[in-house]
């Protein structure tokens, strides 16, 4: 062999689980970049294995591979076929939100004990590289508060009612580009974001939470004049993911929230994520991308592949248990149909000051013989709120259940 001939090491053999929307676009964008990431890392990723429902054979793949990509979703086999792949020894890379989120302690403590690495950039926020922001360059920043925007799909509806569109148009049009769940209602019901943020939760704060700890709701409840009322306070309409320390514990939500326009999640708008991390040390950074999409997922799948290659991070060390808190603070949007006379008002403002519940801002229009009051409170202890609201709701002036929606009130520009 002459000097100059290149030196071909053994190609970098890829055992891929699942060949949907996101199993095939990696599949595609493995083979368009394998030249690039042969020149760079020596070795050359080839997919050696694919396992579907009616083909290949899960042993055959997994003694062939150097690494195990899951992106078949679902719990089971999922769980079996990863815990198999570290019990072997070998690193593996999951996109699977439920799955990590329902059994991630299991799955980290097998990767520790097997000394392999566990990838799962993808099952958070899409491209966003959030996940490895969290386990590397801000694992020595006592975060305070993640607010994010981790589902594409509810991001997407919302966007396109704002511009007029029908609820169910919208979904149908983020089905039919592929941001959707298979099974939809995972999306609409806020449980694909719950899933993403109990995950970033454990990534940020280092305890187990798991999907049952986080307490969601979703936007198939919302009424398309909520967004058009909240305009007039400036404000815009996103399903948010909390997670934030408070008195030494931890809280982990998601909620349909209205954001002032000063927010950096108010405008993002599309199929976009975006997760903003706050900690006294840096007062926050925001990253953005796209969320949702099957080569947009890919691409986050390679980067962990190439992350494996090149010695990326060890999975999160075991965890601290912290308590969960339930009552938390926030600000709220209220929304009141009346019977239009005197004394209502003022009614109102008496029940919710007895509650500790503060306005500050209030519009009301007149509707003939009715009326719609239209509030947005300070930060209440969100029980006290709720009391308030339901005695507000026995009062026989009102023409229907009384709507509250949280708010973010900070604004960073
Ligand atoms: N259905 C998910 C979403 C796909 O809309 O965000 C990405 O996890």
């Amino acid at each position: 062999m002459s000097p100059e001939a290149p030196i071909h090491e053994a190609p970098f053999k890829v055992g891929l689980l699942g060949f949907g929307t996101v199993g095939a676009a990696f599949a595609e964008l493995l083979q368009e970049r394998a030249d690039e990431i042969e020149r760079f890392n020596g070795r050359r990723p080839v997919i050696s294995g694919v396992l579907t429902r009616t083909r290949g054979d899960f042993e055959e793949i997994l003694a062939e591979a150097d690494i195990i990509v899951e992106v078949m979703g679902g719990i089971e086999p999922a769980r079996e076929y990863l815990l198999r792949a570290m019990r072997a020894g070998k690193d593996v890379v999951s996109a699977n939100k439920q799955l990590l989120s329902q059994h991630g302690e299991e799955l980290f403590e097998t990767a520790r004990e097997h000394d392999v690495r566990l990838r799962f950039e993808a099952a958070v926020a899409g491209t966003v590289p959030v996940v490895r922001v969290l386990e590397e360059s801000l694992s020595a920043t006592p975060i305070d508060r993640i607010h994010g925007i981790v589902n594409g799909t509810t991001n997407f509806i919302l966007t396109e009612m704002t511009h007029g569109s029908s609820y169910a148009e919208a979904l149908a049009e983020a089905q039919r580009k592929g941001y959707a769940e298979a099974d939809p209602s995972d999306d609409v019901s806020g449980r694909d974001a719950a899933a993403k943020m109990a995950i970033l939760a454990r990534l940020a704060f280092g305890t187990p939470v798991h999907l049952d700890d986080v307490r969601y709701e979703g936007i198939e409840h919302l009424h398309g004049d909520d967004l058009e009322y909240a305009r007039e306070f400036g404000l815009g309409l996103k399903l948010i993911g909390t997670a934030e320390r408070i008195d030494g514990g931890l809280s982990v939500s998601v909620y349909p929230t209205f954001l002032y326009s000063g927010h950096p999640l108010a405008a993002i708008s599309g199929s976009f994520n975006a997760v903003t991390v706050e900690s006294e040390t840096i007062t926050e950074i925001t990253l953005s991308g796209p969320g949702a999409g099957g080569r947009q997922t890919a691409s986050a799948v390679l980067g962990d592949v190439v992350s494996v290659m090149t010695g990326g991070a060890r999975p999160p060390a075991p965890p601290l248990p912290l308590r969960l808190v339930e009552d938390v603070q926030s600000a709220f949007y209220l929304h009141l149909d009346v019977a239009d006379r005197p004394g209502v008002l003022a009614s109102v403002t008496k029940v919710l000051g007895e509650h500790d519940v503060s306005i500050k801002s209030v519009v009301q229009r007149g509707m003939g013989e009715n009326a719609r009051l239209v509030m947005v409170t300070h930060p209440v202890v969100e029980s006290s709120l709720r009391t308030a609201v339901e005695r507000v709701g026995e009062f026989d002036f009102m023409r229907s259940t009384p709507r509250t929606i949280r708010v973010i009130e900070e604004e960073f520009v």
